[in-house]
């Protein structure tokens, strides 16, 4: 386990995730009722931005950091820049939250946050740094989901967010999804993952569908950079039904401000209907 999120935390990757966790959370509080809110592999929590792990790679600067100095972000993005600007006040932004974060700091204090993290030092920072609301288990995600769902607030979020550091990520991915569907085939889930090989991701993708689950939509964002990750995609299931509507352009817009070469693109499709 070499992988650690500081060094990415941020990116034009992150911007897509988080942004639409966001969203989908904000939705989702429109009803009154609790939800659950679950993130498989959580990272540390918070990020410095100014530490020596983001300042390596200075992703951020190409992505939270391109984005928090606009000034006509569309509205969808709201959720996810309000809950960043909150935790930096006035001025640059210096600190990230990450996943477990983002969850925490929107939860109402009906919702829930559980927070699996296996990496012993991202688990104990946090532990140390999580919210009151903020369940945080020392473990392997993948194997705890089965005993957090279907929680008993019948309705929520699960963010499965793997390192991709294993060869067979997206089987071990794709195995955990479509068991944890047949546990909880109501739950939103927000599933992770980088486009390397494109082959592979379409072969992800292709695995879901004919899994016979409905209401699965693949997100795609290429920034086109020539070095490292240049590439990220979502696949939600039971996403509001308002996604592509409200994402479609929405997309290209987050596209434009986060490229890095002259072939950023993205696109949303439907890959299953209801
Ligand atoms: C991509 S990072 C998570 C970033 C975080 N979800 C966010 O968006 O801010 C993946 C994290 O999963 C952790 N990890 C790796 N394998 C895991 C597993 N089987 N269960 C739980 N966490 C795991 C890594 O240590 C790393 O912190």
């Amino acid at each position: 386990m070499n992988y650690r999120h500081a060094y990415h935390a941020g990116n034009f990757a992150d911007v897509l995730k988080h942004a639409v966790l966001c969203w989908v959370v904000r939705y989702l509080q429109q009803k009154e009722a609790p939800l659950a809110l679950i993130d498989t592999h959580a990272g540390p929590g918070f990020y410095d931005l100014e530490g020596l792990e983001a300042q390596k790679t200075a992703e951020a600067k190409d992505g939270i950091m391109r984005l928090a100095a606009r000034t006509d972000a569309p509205a969808a993005l709201a959720p996810y820049l309000e809950t960043v600007r909150a935790l930096n006040g006035e001025g640059p932004l210096r600190r990230y939250p990450g996943s477990p974060a983002l969850f925490a700091r929107m939860a109402r204090p009906i919702d829930r946050v559980v927070a699996c993290e296996l990496h012993p030092e991202d688990g104990e920072a946090l532990r140390a740094s999580a919210a009151g609301n903020v369940r945080v288990v020392l473990g392997d995600g993948y194997r705890t989901l089965p005993s957090l769902i279907p929680p008993p607030e019948k309705r929520g979020v699960v963010l499965i967010d793997p390192p991709f550091e294993a060869p067979d990520e997206f089987e071990h991915l794709a195995r955990s999804f479509i068991a944890a569907h047949r546990k909880w085939p109501t739950g939103v889930f927000v599933l992770w993952f980088p486009i390397k090989d494109r082959p592979a991701a379409d072969r992800f993708a292709a695995e879901l569908a004919s899994a016979a689950i409905p209401k699965l939509t693949r997100m795609a964002l290429d920034v086109d950079r020539t070095e490292g990750l240049g590439a990220t995609g979502l696949v939600l299931c039971n996403a509001p039904f308002t996604l592509a509507a409200e994402w479609s352009e929405l997309l290209a817009w987050l596209a434009s401000v986060l490229a890095q070469g002259p072939n950023a693109k993205a696109a949303i499709e439907q890959l299953t209907r209801s």
